[in-house]
């Protein structure tokens, strides 16, 4: 590790704004936010610089369909990703649109600096046009059957069931997917950028080191098939920032994009007084690093670096890409419920256990990760809950007992804690190499080797043996003096468990260079948990909810499942009794529904199946406190429709209503799906 302080900007591809963020993003962005934090941790001047992808057709007929600005709603998107980033821990220093003024700016100055050098070229081409919109059609708002293998209602770009590529213009029977009209051809004049112009510069820059080897290998062949013209326009109506000197023509979104990454930098400058200059004139010796997935790679080491060039900026220091999530082994679903929304998440597990796992998981290849959900709640209970959080709970109740809750003077193995510290510079060569995966291979190394210690000195029999009080100090002091080590080398991984472990130390974890010395006679706050273990039955309930936050929302009738309590009913005979399919259940999620005040949406585990119940128990019960609670449900009334959902079942509760409404609840012994009789 060097001591000069280096000027770093990392990126992480900005998310479209009409969509929600699912934990295929969260993978690059806690990737990029580990290698940010690991940087700030030596000291670097580091900066995450971001923003959403806000333009584009899918925002444009997003807007259309809910009769509203397209700023409205971008706007509530970004809030909404924002919101989702800060609760998973990552540390962006400045976050925004790439419908900025700023951005707008720099867009033009970039398009005015390649056209003055002749680099845009304009020329007319024919495309489809939907005459009911009056809307040229992008690839992906056609449809028709794949002209190589004949299966109906594919893509007019690619066909997903032989895989094929080709132009819209080759489908049978196109229609629009916006109206679903013929459409027609239409000619209209487009802006092109004469990539081939940049080949030497590009050349020279994709074998500079800047990119992996995959990426520079698979970049030969493009050069190989030879450099096109890249279409950078699009014609009105499109959501987007308007080309100078037209009036109906739109620079397509990747243009814009990349340039996001500027702009937000830039006003993140402007907010802090940072010399923006310092980082993006081709003289700058700070350097700037772009995170993406291995889809994007193209528009990323090709167009983006010609552009900078053409336009006089430098060029990233670097660009990583890296693989798919897949979950469970298999492309995420929707049906399976592995679609899994970073807010989904949220609801239901610590965001430091999905940070652990993928950075258990990451090198700094471009191979697809798995994110396997059993291996997903092992892992992280072993080796964070049973490790490393283990060191200190081990050690804080004897200090805190025994002695004062002050640390020892001194260590009795100060050469162990050395060793611990001088392996940080190899964990940090692993991080910078984004070998996350090593970096935890080493760290669990060091957390075996303190708990080996811990168990061969065992302190809780030399307490019972009594006089011996000042090994055990030692001991456990030792103990917490590595745990500092190894939370400080894990703090990029795990933000919120390192500021609990700095509370319970009294002493920051994210400086790299404050365990050259260890912690001694220092006074240790009241131990918490720093985390606690992951919960099977909240990941169940995560892909159980993934499922549901699809289900039509189809329904008609008001919600009305008042649970009121009238003199006793007119007399049923046994057999309509037994008509009356009871069953215990395991409440597996409790929920609020948005606009209906009474009502909580339950999903209960009936043994082979589970079931969505809406129950007008809101008043009486908070979500949280019923999941993993037994009930009795009516397994076979006859599904309804409600405005929020189908309500599959009752639970059975009692009492008149508001505050008084009691859920009945089996024995302890019960299992979910047994019959009640
Ligand atoms: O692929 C995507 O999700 C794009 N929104 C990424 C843009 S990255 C950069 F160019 F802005
Ligand atoms: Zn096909």
């Amino acid at each position: 590790m060097t001591d000069k302080q280096r000027q770093i900007l990392v990126t992480s591809a900005l998310p479209y704004a009409n969509g929600a963020i699912h934990l295929g993003h969260m993978l690059e962005y806690i990737q990029t936010d580990i290698w940010a934090r690991f940087q700030r941790a030596q000291g670097h001047e580091c900066y995450f610089a971001w923003a959403d992808d806000a333009h584009g057709t899918p925002v444009m007929l997003w807007a259309r369909a809910e009769g509203k600005p397209p700023e409205e709603l971008i706007d509530m998107m970004n809030e909404e990703h924002k919101q989702d980033f800060r609760d998973f821990g990552i540390s962006f220093d400045n976050y925004s649109s790439t419908h900025s003024e700023y951005n707008r700016q720099i867009v033009e100055h970039i398009y005015r600096q390649l056209d003055a050098a002749g680099h845009i070229e304009r020329r007319f081409i024919k495309q489809l046009y939907d005459e009911q919109e009056g809307m040229f059609l992008p690839d992906r708002f056609i449809r028709g059957t794949c002209p190589k293998c004949g299966t109906p209602d594919q893509y007019g770009d690619s066909c997903e069931s032989c895989g094929s590529t080709y132009a819209p213009t080759d489908l049978i029977e196109p229609r629009s997917a916006v109206s679903g009209s013929t459409p027609v051809m239409r000619e209209s004049e487009h802006y092109f950028f004469r990539l081939a112009d940049f080949e030497a510069l590009l050349g020279d820059w994709t074998t500079s080191g800047a990119l992996q080897p995959e990426i520079a290998n698979k970049l030969k062949e493009w050069f190989t098939d030879g450099l096109r013209d890249w279409d950078i326009s699009r014609d009105a109506p499109y959501f987007g920032f308007r080309i100078p000197g037209t009036e109906d023509k739109y620079f397509y979104v990747w243009v814009d994009a990349p340039v996001g990454y500027i702009a937000s930098f830039r006003e993140l400058c402007e907010r802090e007084g940072l010399d923006f200059d310092a980082w993006w004139s081709p003289a700058s010796t700070a350097e700037v690093y772009h995170f993406i997935g291995k889809d994007i790679v193209y528009f990323h080491t090709l167009f983006w670096p010609a552009m900078l060039m053409g336009a006089g900026f430098r060029t990233p220091t670097a660009v990583y890409a890296h693989g798919f999530l897949t979950v469970d082994g298999a492309k995420m679903s929707k049906s399976r419920g592995t679609f899994i929304r970073g807010r989904t998440y949220l609801d239901h597990l610590n965001p430091d256990y999905l940070r652990y796992y993928f950075a258990a998981k990451l090198g700094p290849g471009t191979g697809d990760i798995d994110l396997n959900l059993e291996d997903f709640v092992q892992r992280v209970n072993s080796d964070v809950v049973g490790k490393v959080v283990n060191i200190a709970s081990r050690c804080a109740g004897f200090i805190q007992r025994h002695f004062g809750g002050r640390l020892a003077d001194d260590l009795p193995r100060p050469e162990l804690y050395a060793d611990f510290v001088s392996a940080r510079e190899r964990i940090g060569a692993e991080f910078e190499e984004r070998n996350y995966q090593s970096a935890i291979r080493s760290i669990m190394a060091l957390a075996d080797e303190a708990n080996r210690y811990i168990d061969d000195e065992k302190p809780w029999q030399q307490i019972k043996e009594g006089g011996r009080e000042a090994e055990v100090h030692g001991v456990c002091s030792q103990g917490i003096n590595l745990f500092r080590v190894l939370i400080t080398l894990l703090a990029p991984v795990l933000p919120f468990t390192a500021d609990r472990a700095a509370a319970f130390l009294g002493t920051p974890v994210d400086d790299w260079q404050a365990i050259d010395e260890p912690l001694l006679g220092a006074a240790l706050n009241t131990f918490q948990p720093l985390l606690t273990r992951v919960d099977p039955v909240k990941v169940q309930a995560m892909v159980e909810h993934s499922k549901e936050s699809l289900q039509p929302a189809a329904a008609t009738a008001e919600a009305a499942v008042a649970t009121e309590v009238a003199d006793i009913e007119p007399e049923i005979t046994i057999d309509d009794f037994t008509r009356v399919d009871l069953r215990v259940a395991r409440i597996v999620t409790a929920e609020t529904v948005e606009g209906a005040d009474r009502l909580l949406r339950l999903t209960l585990d009936i043994g082979n199946a589970t079931r969505a119940v809406f129950a007008g128990i809101r008043s009486a019960y908070q979500p949280a406190e019923l999941e993993g609670r037994l009930t009795v449900m009516v397994a076979n009334l006859k599904p309804r429709k409600m405005r929020f959902g189908v309500s599959e079942g009752m639970v059975l509760a009692a009492g008149p209503g508001g505050k008084d409404i009691f859920l009945l609840e089996p024995d302890d012994g019960a299992q979910p799906g047994q019959r009640v009789t």
